[in-house]
C-alpha cells in the first residue's frame, strides 16, 4: 500500500500502486479541490506539488509518490507564496467558471516559490501547461505579478 505525506499528514492509501495520484486524492482522501480535466497531462487542472514541484496528478502513479510530500490546493495557502497568490487571485477576481483555477494556482505558487521576480517569459514557461477555457490568462499573469510584488515587499 503506497505511503506518502499529503498536506503535512502521513497517509496510507489502500489502492493499486498504478492508480493515479489524482484518484487517491479525490476518492480516498476526499481532497476534491484538485480537478480532473483531460487525464492525459495536457490541461493542468490536476496540478499538485510533489516535494515542491508542480506535477500532473492524473498521470502520476501512486508508486512514484511513495515516501514523498504532496501538497494540494487545500493547503497551498500555508506558504508565503501560496498566501500571496491566493490574495492576488481574489483581488483580481481571476476565476470565471473556476474549473482550471486550482491547477493554475498550484503552478503559479511553484513558480513564485522558485523565482520571486519572474519575467514574462518565466510566467509563460511556468503556466503554459495550464489551460483555461474561459481565457483568464491576462488576469492570471497580472495576479502573479501582484503576488510577486507582495512577496518581495515581505522579503
Ligand atoms: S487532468 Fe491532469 S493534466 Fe488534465
Ligand atoms: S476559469 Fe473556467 S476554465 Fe479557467
Amino acid at each position: 500500500m503506497p505511503r506518502f505525506t499529503v498536506n503535512g499528514q502521513p497517509v496510507t492509501v489502500d489502492a493499486d500502486p498504478d492508480t493515479p495520484l489524482l484518484w487517491a486524492l479525490r476518492e480516498d482522501l476526499q481532497l476534491t479541490g484538485t480537478k480532473f480535466g483531460c487525464g492525459m497531462a495536457l490541461c493542468g487542472a490536476c496540478t499538485v506539488h510533489i516535494d515542491g514541484q508542480p506535477v500532473r496528478s492524473c498521470s502520476m502513479a501512486l508508486s512514484a509518490v511513495e515516501g514523498r510530500q504532496v501538497t494540494t490546493i487545500e493547503a497551498v495557502g500555508a506558504t508565503p507564496a501560496g498566501q500571496a497568490v491566493q490574495q492576488a487571485w481574489i483581488a483580481r477576481d481571476v476565476p470565471q467558471c473556476g474549473y482550471c483555477q486550482s491547477g493554475q494556482i498550484m503552478s503559479a505558487c511553484a513558480l513564485l516559490a522558485d523565482k520571486r521576480q519572474p519575467s514574462d517569459a518565466d510566467i509563460d514557461a511556468a503556466m503554459s501547461g495550464n489551460v483555461c477555457r474561459c481565457g483568464t490568462y491576462n488576469q492570471i499573469r497580472a495576479a502573479i505579478k501582484d503576488a510577486a510584488v507582495v512577496l518581495n515587499k515581505g522579503a
